[in-house]
């Protein structure tokens, strides 16, 4: 047993995968009466299972082979499968850098994983001294989840490599990566079999509510979240929604640049107010704002109808704003200014 087979959890080693319908014939042309479908309507079929026409879309975009891609409900189910893949619940770890985005101890909650904290610096980066004496201390660390940029703080995170010379899956979340002008890690997916990224289509390119999230690993990793995912996870209005966003770049590319431009202006408006102490860098689509008093802050907004995050239960005072469109942004900057 390899490297990272002896990662996998037995049972899932040995699972034998549902054979859907479209595993079993997977043209387009025929008459079908194979998946108990209703013959009439406009949605009456199953989706194609392992969306090929996105993965060769995506495949092209990023210069990465399909069986190098897999699709998700949202990188949230992509998160939940590689808990199941690679954790036993109550015996293996997994390894977070707080303060960063909740579903991966929510995740681990949900399978019955412990999650070994190491927090990141006071510059927010990764404390490697910490993270080197977890990985001695404690056997079975199964995953280590690095955000970057990280929410709620914004930043790129610096040296991911290091973290991939250890004996786990290191995900990598980079669902704000095209706010940032830091390189993805999917450049050295060749060199590590132990890597997982993950992007998804819910910022950058605006449809958090289709919930298409994508992992681009090694193949048997592909393999492993094929198995173990439901058949049909990715409808096909959502497979449908995400090729077309992928094939309006200029939009994309429209809406990137008014989003850096506003981050900025954002930035420069709020950092002259009363209530502002400190403004974070962003390398994403929002600000980590530290404020006099982040309660007030938060509740003299929602009365004026405009929503933000309030973060001091994870970092004291701080609320997390994102970048809205320029109206939006100036409402959020009267309305502070008021305060
Ligand atoms: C770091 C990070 N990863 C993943 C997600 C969820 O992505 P998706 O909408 O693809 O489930 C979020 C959502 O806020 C996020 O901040």
């Amino acid at each position: 047993m390899n490297r990272l087979e002896s990662l996998v959890r037995e049972n899932i080693r040995a699972l034998k995968p549902y054979s859907s319908a479209r595993d079993e014939f997977s043209g387009s042309e025929g008459v079908f009466l194979d998946a108990n479908e209703n013959p009439f309507g406009e949605f009456n079929r199953y989706p194609d299972p392992y969306q090929k026409a996105l993965k060769e879309k995506l495949s092209q975009l990023k210069d990465i082979p399909s069986k190098n891609i897999f699709i998700g409900n949202g990188s949230d189910e992509i998160i939940d499968l590689v808990f199941r893949i690679f954790c036993e619940p109550g015996k293996d770890k997994v390894i977070t850098f707080p303060p960063t985005y909740g579903m991966y101890e929510v995740s681990a909650g949900i399978n019955n994983v412990e999650v070994i904290t190491v927090p990141l610096t006071t510059d927010f980066q990764i404390d490697f001294k910490e993270f080197y004496r977890q990985t001695e201390e404690n056997q079975n660390i199964k995953i280590v989840f690095v955000c970057s940029p990280n929410n709620p703080t914004g930043n790129s995170i610096k040296n991911i490599e290091k973290l991939l010379k250890c004996n786990a899956i290191v995900v990598v979340d980079e669902a704000y990566v095209d706010f940032s002008g830091s390189p993805s890690l999917l450049g050295k997916l060749l060199n590590y079999s132990n890597l997982i990224v993950l992007q998804t289509f819910s910022k950058s390119l605006g449809l958090a509510a289709a919930r298409v999230g994508v992992a681009y690993a090694g193949e048997t990793i592909i393999e492993l979240m094929n198995k173990v995912k439901p058949p049909y996870n990715v409808s096909t209005l959502n497979q449908k929604a995400a090729l077309k966003a992928l094939k309006n770049h200029e939009t994309t590319r429209r809406h990137l640049t008014m989003i850096y431009k506003e981050r900025k202006r954002v930035y420069k408006a709020l950092m002259h107010l009363n209530q502002v102490i400190k403004i974070y860098p962003s390398d994403a689509n929002f600000l980590l704002v530290e404020v006099k008093d982040a309660h007030l802050v938060y509740n003299k907004l929602v009365e004026k109808n405009i929503i933000i995050r309030n973060r001091d239960s994870v970092i004291k005072n701080c609320v997390r704003i994102t970048i809205g469109t320029p109206e939006e942004n100036n409402q959020l900057i009267n309305e502070l200014k008021n305060l």
